[in-house]
């Protein structure tokens, strides 16, 4: 694999046993339908689709959150696939997630310094005052105060809450973070500082991004490439030009005739206001 590709996924599946109730036969649901790609070093892909194609699936798949049925993950050069091998503390370092619910994925009775540095105690064995050092720098580094370390999730907004689980993601400094809707529960203008965080922490720290979103003038503002699901299929994959100004397959016509383009433009003057 050329170095450059972090990420290189081929033919990837991913099946459901659907319990059919007490006369019915059970059936099979396939959510993933052999999906292929690859994501180069730095760049974000964006992964869009309407609700039930699949998305979130595939962002379970490349965090390990579960196993792939059959094709193969392989991220920075290590193959990927839990059922056979287990996780190994490598393959965790190498990737993570950010979910839409920040507070579903946050322990409501753990202190954010604890929520910080639970990585680091499960995968290293890191001294305890050096585990305290990076999670104050992370807390800056996603723009929060040394004096969040010690307050419980409830006692932040939205957007902190997402930037806590942003600095959480990084804490053990992984090559590869999917974000499965990560801003889609936020205000507009809490969306923008989110988005800018972001583009700021792939810029310095180098991260490849797997950005899942349903929000065409999001995918717009941030996108390298663009793949676009349909009933757990690819139906277009290409660079963010290609696919919004030459859309290939109908259903991805019919998905960016129902968004104005104006979207794309609001987003960028939101986010050119904020950084002013
Ligand atoms: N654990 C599961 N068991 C059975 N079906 C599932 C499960 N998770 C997802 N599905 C089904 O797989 C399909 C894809 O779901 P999902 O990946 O959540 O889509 P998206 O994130 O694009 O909305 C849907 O039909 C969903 O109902
Ligand atoms: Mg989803």
């Amino acid at each position: 694999m050329p170095d450059d590709v972090i990420l290189k996924v081929r033919d990837l599946y991913r099946t459901y046993e659907i319990s059919g109730g007490m006369f019915k036969k059970g059936s099979t649901l396939t959510a993933v339908k052999g999906v292929s790609f690859d994501v180069k070093r730095g760049s974000t892909l964006a992964v869009v689709g309407e609700s039930g194609c699949g998305k979130s699936t595939l962002a379970r798949m490349l965090t390990m959150i579960d196993a792939q049925s059959s094709g193969s993950i392989e991220i920075d050069g290590l193959s990927m696939d839990i059922a056979k091998t287990g996780i190994s503390k490598e393959m965790r370092q190498k990737v993570q997630i950010v979910f839409q619910n920040p507070y579903g994925s946050l322990n409501p009775r753990q202190k954010i310094g604890h929520v910080l540095e639970e990585p680091l105690l499960l995968n290293t064995d890191m001294p305890a005052a050096e585990r305290r050092d990076l999670a104050l720098q992370m807390l800056e580094k996603v723009g929060l105060q040394p004096e969040h370390y010690g307050r419980y999730p409830h006692m932040f907004s939205g957007g902190q809450r997402q930037r806590v689980a942003i600095a959480r993601a990084i804490m053990l400094q992984p090559k590869l973070l999917v974000l499965d809707e990560p801003v889609s529960a936020l205000d507009l203008s809490v969306q923008a500082q989110i988005l800018n965080l972001l583009a700021d922490l792939q810029d310095e720290m180098g991260l490849t991004y797997v950005f899942i979103s349903h929000d065409l003038s999001v995918v717009r503002y941030l996108a390298d490439k663009v793949m676009v699901m349909y009933f757990g299929e690819v139906v277009e994959y290409g660079t963010r030009d290609e696919v919004f100004e030459n859309p290939r397959h109908d259903y991805t016509k019919t998905l960016f005739a129902a968004t104005p383009r104006a979207d794309a433009e609001s987003i960028r003057k939101r986010l050119a206001a904020k950084v002013a």
